[in-house]
């Protein structure tokens, strides 16, 4: 099992290029399933979870090809709507290939995916929201059967809670529906708004981008397109604090301040000088001790749960303390443990977790728990003194494509080690 080495203690510089967002990709690819003509995406990050979906889609007899940074599908060769547990249980993300097939072929059979480290991820919403266009929803032996005569009828649906993925997935479904649908509470991440740009360059008619209420005016077809992937805000905001941890100075470029404007203004509260480009943003820590901040995560634009990860380890070396409130779910402080490890002192009272920083980390052998827990502890490892062995980094293979290169080039000592 592959680990990672880093020596901490330099202040990191330089330029990182930013890649296409993850979780506009796994949407975008599902979507692909929609076109009755051939359709490229560019920009396509090559990552564990992209190449799981390629081939989950694969599986339904599309001609799928990813080349480069660009993934090709055609599905007149489309045989089958069947996602299977063993690929789906890799990557939850596969249910949203549900949507897709039951709007454009009246029928799918879709594994339920199963909960993961951070928390159960039900996926209810999802099939109320199908049954409120008119699909038929089984759920047994831990498949989700969908199916409807004809096309999915137009409707009103109102989420109970902010769902990502369930606004996803009937978004997609809604396309292709007989009428309009008003999808109210709709989570409004810029990955739904990339989903919903692509979308519409495939023909389909959608109102309300960026806000918390979509219509959609069904249409008989969507065609293929080109598109190129957004970039991962995520992704950015990540590097950047590896900049705000490290007392360093890091460009990130081919990104978009505008989709992390929340995450920048904390970085500025921390004392960071965060300078905004047209496509790049610059964090300088300018060789400070940032100040701890507090938080809350909340749907977008508030502050991203992706982001708690980071910003605690920036926290855990920060002046004074600060409070971060995880309201999205229910069991991501698992990274507490492997930062207390380091030196951090983290007291967790449920989804509240109170920072008080310490003038330094140290070296430990830590182990990565989950995708965004596992920078985390990179980012405590830039910044601790010594030599640190992060365990189980297949967590981070999933959302950070050439992590150790991005990393080497703004200076960090990390390698890879196998066994
Ligand atoms: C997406 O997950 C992202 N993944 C997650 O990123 C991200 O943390 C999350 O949105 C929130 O922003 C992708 O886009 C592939 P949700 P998703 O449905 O869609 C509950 C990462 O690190 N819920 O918005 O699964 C759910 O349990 C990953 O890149 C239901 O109860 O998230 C959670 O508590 C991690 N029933 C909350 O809603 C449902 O039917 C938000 O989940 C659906 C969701």
């Amino acid at each position: 099992m592959d680990k990672f080495l880093i020596q901490g203690g330099q202040k990191l510089e330089g330029e990182v290029r930013i890649s296409g967002a993850k979780n506009a990709a796994l949407p975008l690819l599902a979507a692909t399933i929609l076109a009755d003509s051939p359709i490229r995406i560019s920009n396509m990050p090559n990552l564990r979870d992209v190449n799981t979906l390629v081939k989950l889609i694969a599986g339904l007899g599309v001609a799928i090809e990813y080349a480069g940074d660009t993934v090709t599908a055609d599905t007149s060769t489309l045989n089958n709507q069947f996602a299977p547990y063993d690929l789906v249980k890799t990557m939850r993300a596969s249910i949203l290939v549900l949507g897709p097939l039951v709007a454009r072929y009246g029928e799918a059979k879709v594994s339920l995916p199963g909960g993961c480290a951070i928390g159960s991820r039900p996926v209810d919403q999802h099939l109320k929201a199908l049954e409120a266009l008119g699909a038929h929803i089984e759920v047994e032996n831990g498949y989700v059967h969908a199916k409807v005569d004809g096309r999915l009828k137009g409707g009103e649906v109102i989420f109970d809670m902010v769902t990502v993925g369930g606004t996803e997935n009937i978004l997609m479904a809604a396309t292709l529906a007989d009428g309009v649908t008003t999808i109210r509470n709709a989570a409004r991440e810029p990955e739904i708004t990339d989903l919903a740009n692509m979308l519409i360059k495939m023909g389909a008619k959608i109102e309300g981008l960026d806000t918390d209420t979509l219509v959609v005016t069904g249409v008989e077809s969507l065609h293929g397109c080109d598109y190129a992937v957004v970039a991962d805000r995520i992704e950015t905001g990540s590097y950047l604090a590896a900049a705000a941890i490290t007392g360093g100075r890091v460009r990130t470029t081919h990104t978009d301040p505008a989709l992390l404007e929340c995450v920048l203004d904390k970085f500025e509260e921390m004392g960071a000088e965060v300078t905004r480009g047209e496509d790049w943003i610059e964090l300088d820590m300018q060789g400070k001790r940032p100040k701890a901040v507090s938080f809350r995560t909340l749907p977008h634009p508030d502050f991203p749960t992706d982001m708690q990860a980071q910003l605690m380890a920036v926290n855990a070396i920060g002046r004074g303390f600060a409070t971060i409130s995880e309201t999205i779910f229910e069991n991501r402080f698992m990274h507490v443990p492997e930062l207390s490890r380091m030196g951090a002192n983290i007291q967790v009272e449920g989804n509240d977790a109170v920072v008080t920083g310490v003038e330094k980390l140290s070296a430990a052998p830590v182990m990565a728990t989950d995708l965004r827990a596992s920078f985390s502890l990179v980012l405590a490892a830039l910044a601790a003194e010594g030599e640190t062995l992060i365990d189980r980094i297949y967590h981070i293979d999933r959302g950070y494509e050439h992590i150790e290169a991005k990393l080497q080039g703004i200076g960090a000592k990390i390698k890879r080690v196998s066994g």
